[in-house]
C-alpha cells in the first residue's frame, strides 16, 4: 500500500503477536459461575461461537486488522470471510495462502479462511447476508455508517472500526525530548494514514512556538524516498485520490486562517509524494480541524488552561486515540478519568498511533464503538448464554413467586 518497509514488517509482526496472543486465549475463555437465588441451582455463563465472521479491512493496514479479527474470530471456533481493500487484493491473496497452508498442515480445511476479493458491490453483499453472523468492518465513518445500519436492518452484528481525530496536547512541563517524536512517528508515520494518525496538536501558549520550530526542523529532517529502502522514513500517499484530498484540505486549511509552517505541496517525483504539513494559526473548532482527512496534515492549536484543552479533545466526532504529554500526576489521572478524554485509547507520554495488540482496540462515539484484538475483545466474536441449571428436586421460583 505504499508504507515504508518496517511499517510493514512491523504489521506482520502486529499479525504474528496477535496469533501468539490469541493461542494463549484459548485456554483461557471461561465463563463465571455465579451464584444462584435458588436452592438446588446452578446459575452458569457459556460463551458459544457466532458462526461465520465477515471481515471487511481498509488499505492502510492490510495484513494486521485482518490479523486481529481472524486469530480471534479463530480461536472462539468461527470461520472468517475476508475482503481486504479492492487496491491491496495481492496483499489479501498472499496472507489468505499462508492461513490456508497452516490450516490444511493442521489437518482443517483451508476454508476456515476463506476470501472475497473486491469493491462495494462485495461488502454490501457482506453486510446484508442473514449468514453473516458478525460483521466486522475497519474503514471510513462514512461508509461505516452504511454498513451497520445494513447490519442492523437485519438484527445483525458488527462490530465498527471507523475514523479518528486524534489529538496530542503537550502542556508546559513536558519531557520535550519525548513530545518532537512522538509527534513525529504520529503525525508523519505511514505518511498521515493511520486511523491513530495524530492530526490536532495542542500546545500550551508558553511553549507553543518552541515546540513548532523543533517540530519544523524534525520534519526538514524526514528521509523521503523509495518505501523499499530502508533509510527511508517516509513514502507515498496510497492513491492519486489521496493526494487530492491532500491539496484539498491543506487548500481549505488556508482559507479558515492557518499558515503552513512547511510542507503543503506535491513533491516533483514520480508516485503519489506529498509534502509532511503543520499548519499553525487555526481556531480549535476550525472546520477542517474537525475533518479526518488520510493525508500527513497536523494542525498546531494552542491552548491556555487544561480544562478548555480537555474540552477540545473530546469536541470532534470520532473519539479514537488521544495524548498528553506532562508530569504532573493529578493532571495525568484526570485525564484518564470521567472529565477527561472520551477517546478508546487513552495514553500518557506516547504518541497516539502504535497500539500494543494486548489492550483493546477502538474507540467511541463517531469511530464505531468496537474493540478489537485484546483484553476481553474476544467477546465480541461470541455469543453468550445464560444458563440455569436445577439439580434439586423442586422448583422454586426467581424472586420468590408462587405459581400454585
Ligand atoms: C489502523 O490505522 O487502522 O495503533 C490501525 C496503531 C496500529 C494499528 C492502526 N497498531 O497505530
Amino acid at each position: 500500500m505504499g508504507k515504508i518497509f518496517v511499517e510493514g514488517v512491523g504489521e506482520v509482526q502486529e499479525y504474528v503477536d496477535v496469533c501468539d496472543y490469541a493461542v494463549g486465549l484459548s485456554r483461557m475463555i471461561g465463563g463465571p459461575i455465579l451464584p444462584s437465588e435458588r436452592p438446588g441451582h446452578a446459575l452458569i455463563e457459556q460463551w458459544n461461537p457466532v458462526g461465520l465472521v465477515g471481515i471487511i479491512t481498509a488499505f492502510n493496514f492490510p495484513v494486521a486488522v485482518y490479523g486481529w479479527n481472524s486469530a480471534i474470530a479463530m480461536i472462539c471456533g468461527n470461520a472468517c470471510l475476508w475482503k481486504g481493500a479492492p487496491t491491496t487484493s495481492l496483499i489479501s491473496v498472499a496472507v489468505t495462502k499462508i492461513i490456508a497452508k497452516v490450516l490444511e498442515d493442521n489437518k482443517v480445511p483451508g476454508a476456515i479462511c476463506s476470501l472475497a476479493c473486491g469493491g462495494a458491490e462485495i461488502g454490501t453483499a457482506m453486510a446484508r447476508d442473514e449468514r453473516m453472523d458478525l460483521l466486522s468492518f475497519t474503514g471510513s465513518t462514512k461508509v461505516g455508517k452504511q454498513v451497520a445500519l445494513m447490519v442492523q436492518e437485519r438484527f445483525g452484528r458488527s462490530l465498527l472500526e471507523l475514523g479518528g481525530n486524534n489529538a496530542i496536547i503537550v502542556f508546559e512541563d513536558a519531557d520535550l525530548n519525548l513530545v518532537i517524536p512522538s509527534a513525529l512517528f504520529a503525525a508523519v508515520g505511514t505518511a498521515g494514514q493511520r486511523c491513530t494518525t495524530a492530526r490536532r496538536l495542542f500546545l500550551h501558549e508558553n511553549i507553543h512556538d518552541e515546540v513548532v520550530a523543533k517540530l519544523a526542523k524534525a520534519y526538514a529532517q524526514v528521509r523521503i524516498g523509495d518505501p523499499w529502502d530502508s533509510d527511508t522514513l517516509y513514502g507515498p500517499l496510497h492513491t492519486k485520490e489521496a493526494v487530492k484530498m491532500y491539496l484539498d484540505a491543506v487548500e481549505q486549511a488556508k482559507q479558515q486562517g492557518g499558515s503552513v509552517v512547511c510542507g503543503g505541496k506535491v513533491i516533483n517525483r514520480p508516485g503519489n509524494y506529498v509534502e509532511p504539513t503543520i499548519v499553525t494559526g487555526l481556531p480549535h473548532n476550525a472546520p477542517i480541524v474537525h475533518t479526518e482527512t488520510f493525508a500527513p496534515i497536523l494542525y498546531v492549536l494552542k491552548f491556555k488552561v487544561e480544562e478548555e484543552v480537555f474540552t477540545w479533545n473530546n469536541e470532534v466526532k470520532q473519539g479514537l486515540s488521544s495524548s498528553i504529554f506532562t508530569k504532573d500526576l493529578g493532571r495525568i489521572f484526570r485525564w484518564l478519568g470521567p472529565k477527561g478524554s472520551d477517546c478508546g485509547i487513552v495514553n500518557v507520554n506516547i504518541p497516539t498511533s502504535g497500539a500494543e495488540i494486548g489492550g483493546a482496540f477502538g474507540g467511541e462515539k463517531h469511530t464505531g464503538g468496537g474493540r478489537e484484538s485484546g483484553s476481553d475483545s474476544w467477546k465480541l466474536y461470541m455469543r453468550r448464554s445464560t444458563c440455569t441449571i436445577n439439580y434439586s428436586k423442586d422448583l422454586p421460583l426467581a424472586q420468590g413467586i408462587k405459581f400454585q
